[in-house]
């Protein structure tokens, strides 16, 4: 395989000379092959009359790592495929994991458990397919005389625990950044590895606001199997701007963040409390989508600070402005050292990955800009003078609003 993957530019260079883009290509252990057409997980039929993609079989064991609060593992539940087994190092995720998902999440540092050890917690089965998302820059804590050492990074845990337990399928999704992580070696030696276990591997970036996600994120999927099963990733279904990235394609346009948020009404100052929906009936397929299920009388998790100090900068903030629109004396400090460094080391900001943007207000009538842990501190509401809520950030993140016991956001 060594010599099939070899990286140029933003290119792969299959065997025969065939260039594939780096952010769609398809490797297997017989070589790079074109892409045919879609097929569906093996084994599983196609659910007849519930609307789901796939009738629900508990006899496929689906285990979950990195598996945090469950979005990915509801998400599969939801598609008739519920994990057994999940790990995680965050014990709060993992209590939101099991409120949710409603199975067990381990609470296990994934960097240093033996693959082994993984084996014997999911009872020595074969996994139908293993999910998850490890942290592109995480390593694991194994030492810190090995601390720098790429293979310990927690990319290759994943792959580790793919090899031990050998799972017919696999997903590993993970941000943009893995792409160019190390030059791009890292993503090469991953697949490769993957493709000399055996699977065929679909590698593929996809902007989330195209499956009609109210806000743009960029994510790696890889999918493997070992079957030699050749497939397509869904096509697109949406257009989507949220004002740093755009496509517009003559379809749809994705779920605004407006019609993502807006028919949860007013947020309360009081963390306990169940506030009132906008209206008793929805404002809109997405607002009924993710109140449907919702058990409580209202709200949960949608409150603010009662501390409305900071709420004069806010004021002066238009839709899409940042803290760098801002007069500087509302700058803060951190804001203020940053900028400058960028300033007197002469490099201009554009080449820095941009300014650090502290608060920035989004827009409405777009795709909210990428929800990650900052996003309840540095997002402001379209048109409120408060950062959104955690409530909003889940809806954003199509969380349904039964989901509870939600912290903040992991990327
Ligand atoms: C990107 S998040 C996963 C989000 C999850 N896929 C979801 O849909 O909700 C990555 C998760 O990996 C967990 N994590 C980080 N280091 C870990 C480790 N050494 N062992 C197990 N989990 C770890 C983090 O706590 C975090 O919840």
């Amino acid at each position: 395989m060594a010599d099939r993957l070899e990286r140029a530019g933003h290119r792969v260079r299959g065997a025969n000379d065939e260039v594939f883009s780096w952010y769609v290509a398809y490797f297997s252990p017989q070589g790079l092959s074109p892409v045919s057409r879609f097929r569906t997980f093996e084994g599983l039929t196609p659910g007849a009359d519930t609307g789901k993609m796939y009738s629900m079989s508990a006899d496929h064991l689906v285990v979950s790592l990195f598996a945090g609060a469950g979005g990915f593992s509801y998400g599969f539940s939801q598609a008739g495929l519920k994990p057994r087994f999940a790990a995680e190092i965050d014990g709060d995720a993992c209590r939101s994991y099991e409120l949710n998902v409603g199975s067990p999440c381990h609470q296990v540092d994934l960097g240093t458990i033996t693959p082994t050890a993984v084996k014997s917690m999911a009872n020595g089965e074969q996994p139908f397919i293993i999910i998850g998302g490890p942290p592109c820059q995480g390593f694991s804590t194994a030492g810190p005389r090995n601390a720098t050492d790429p293979r310990n990074r927690l990319i290759f845990n994943y792959l580790a625990i793919v090899e031990e337990l050998a799972p017919k399928w696999f997903i590993f999704e993970n941000v943009e950044g893995l792409l160019t992580s190390g030059s791009g070696h890292d993503l090469a030696r991953l697949v490769r590895e993957f493709v000399s276990l055996g699977y065929s591997v679909r590698l593929q970036k996809v902007n989330l606001a195209a499956y009609g996600v109210p806000q743009t994120r960029k994510r790696v999927l890889i999918i493997g199997n070992r079957m030699g099963i050749d497939f397509d990733f869904p096509r697109e279904l949406y257009s989507y701007d949220s004002g740093k990235a755009k496509k517009t394609s003559g379809l749809p346009m994705a779920p605004t963040l407006d019609e993502a948020v807006a028919g949860l009404g007013r947020a309360s100052f009081d963390k306990s409390l169940v506030s009132d929906y906008a209206s008793v009936t929805a404002l809109g397929p997405f607002d009924e989508a993710m109140r449907k299920g919702n058990i409580e009388s209202g709200v949960t998790q949608h409150f603010q600070a009662r501390d409305n100090s900071d709420k004069a900068p806010l004021e002066l903030l238009g839709p899409g402005q940042t803290m760098k629109d801002l007069p500087p004396e509302y700058w803060h400090d951190s804001f203020k050292r940053r900028a400058n460094r960028r300033v007197a080391d002469g490099t201009p900001t554009e080449k820095r990955g941009g300014a650090p943007s502290g608060i920035k207000r989004l827009h409405g009538n777009l795709q909210s800009l990428t929800i990650t842990g900052a996003a309840s501190r540095e997002f402001i509401h379209p048109r409120e003078h408060r950062p959104l809520t955690i409530r909003e950030c889940a809806r954003i993140q199509t969380f349904p609003d039964r989901y509870s016991g939600l912290m903040s956001y992991h990327d």
